[in-house]
């Protein structure tokens, strides 16, 4: 028996997940609001590339919601504070 198509199947699999996981960091305070949030429009990889200290990330916020997102005045300090933590100049990969 050829398991070769198994097996391109399970590499397949095993890939999928590392790279969703990547994509930004979750379970920690703030991630579900900043999913919800920031990923309706684009993919998460279009700010977890980035490093940028809470002005920055102030500024990118206010750009998002001149565009269109549906973020409360409440959830902007909880969305910077995830932001800051892990996409921060010092906070890189955290
Ligand atoms: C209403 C739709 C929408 C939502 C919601 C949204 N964005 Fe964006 N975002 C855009 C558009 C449109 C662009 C520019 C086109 C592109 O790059 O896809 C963009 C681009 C970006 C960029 C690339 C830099 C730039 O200015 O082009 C970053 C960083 C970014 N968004 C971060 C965020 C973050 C963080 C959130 C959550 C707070 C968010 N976005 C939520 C629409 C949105």
């Amino acid at each position: 028996m050829d398991m070769r198509p198994l097996a391109l199947t399970l590499c397949a699999l095993v890939w999928a997940g590392p790279v969703g996981a990547e994509e930004m960091r979750l379970n920690v305070p703030g991630a579900e609001l900043v999913k919800a949030r920031c990923t309706l429009c684009h993919e998460a990889g279009h700010f977890v590339r980035l490093r940028q200290d809470r002005a920055a990330w102030e500024d990118t916020v206010e750009l998002m919601i001149r565009r269109g997102a549906p973020i409360e005045p409440q959830e902007k300090p909880i969305i910077l504070d995830y932001l800051v933590r892990h996409y921060g100049p010092v906070g890189a990969g955290r």
